[in-house]
């Protein structure tokens, strides 16, 4: 059996005049990594935005199956919205959107930090995922200090460290050469589906999306090529290490109860020991400064 981790139907989204999602239904399994491809302005990112509770789309369902229930994304309040992004899922933007003022670790840190981790605590889970990226020795750097492709790594770390099941990356290699870009794209592949998370990732880049287990392309608010936009499941061999249903306390939610009933469980100081990205030990991580 098949069960969905994310499950949308029937998705809109219109911005005035504009058309972003003209109804998308998708399923997402768990483990899989998606790209999603299309024009420019074809609504990649609204997409992913609405299937991470970033924008609430104007109709359509967006289910969010954890191993205690289904939440129903597209009800929530701005406030459960965003306890939702913060605690299980996890994101990766094109410019890392990181705090240039933090350290490495700081950045990574913060992601447990917001979460009620002590801050000792949250350092450790962040350094084992920078070393785990292939960033031991440049915790104490700061974002400037560091090279396009390290700071994408940095970003992923900050993705991983909270043990989200799913992550949402929106042209993670846009800014980099096509050398990082494979570089960054291994380790964002080795921190997700390698550890048994999903990735739904929005690229340009053909070579990239062809890395992931699945491409779904987009023209003109919709899901073409590809009726219904259901999935293929992912091969069986792509899901080294199943999330740990445990790790998600979230209730099914009866329909107009309150989205927790009870304060959310911090999550494990390190939820998923990491495991050494292997570019580290070849030397395939750079490890020099900016060039
Ligand atoms: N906040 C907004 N306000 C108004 N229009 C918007 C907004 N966000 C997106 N749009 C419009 O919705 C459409 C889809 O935008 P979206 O950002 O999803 O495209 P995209 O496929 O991600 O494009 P790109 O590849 O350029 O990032 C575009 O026409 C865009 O101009
Ligand atoms: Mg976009």
């Amino acid at each position: 059996m098949n069960t969905s981790i994310l499950s949308a139907r029937g998705l809109t989204k219109q911005y005035g005049p504009t058309v972003a999602l003209a109804g998308v239904d998708l399923d997402i399994l768990p483990g899989e990594s998606v790209a999603i491809m299309g024009a420019s302005g074809s609504g990649k990112t609204t997409l992913m935005h609405a299937l991470a509770g970033i924008v609430t789309p104007d109709t359509g369902s967006i289910a969010f199956t954890t191993p205690t229930g289904v939440v129903r994304v597209d009800q929530l309040d701005e406030r459960h919205r965003s306890q939702l992004r913060r605690e299980s899922f996890g994101f990766v933007f094109q410019q890392g959107l990181l705090i240039p003022e933090l350290t490495a670790v700081e950045n990574v840190a913060i992601a447990l930090m917001l979460g009620g981790t002590p801050r000792i605590a949250a350092e450790t889970s962040a350094a084992a995922w920078l070393a785990a990226l292939g960033l031991a020795g440049m915790e104490t750097r700061r974002i400037g200090e560091l090279s396009g492709g390290q700071a994408q790594r940095v970003a992923i770390a900050r993705a991983q460290v909270t043990g989200a099941p799913i992550v949402f990356a929106d042209e993670p290699t846009g800014a980099l050469d096509s050398r990082t870009s494979a570089d960054v794209m291994g380790a964002l592949l080795h921190a997700t589906t390698g550890q048994g998370r999903t990735l739904v990732l929005v690229t340009h880049d053909e070579t990239v999306a062809a890395r992931c287990s699945r491409i779904i392309r987009l023209a003109d608010g919709r899901i073409v090529g590809q009726p219904g936009g259901v999935g293929v499941p992912t091969p069986p061999q792509q899901v080294q290490q199943p999330y740990a249903p445990q790790q998600l306390p979230y209730q099914q939610q009866p329909a107009g109860q309150p989205f927790l009933q009870q304060p959310y469980p911090q999550p494990a100081a390190q939820p998923y020991p990491p495991q050494a990205y292997p570019g580290q030990a070849t030397g395939v991580v750079p490890n020099g400064a900016r060039p």
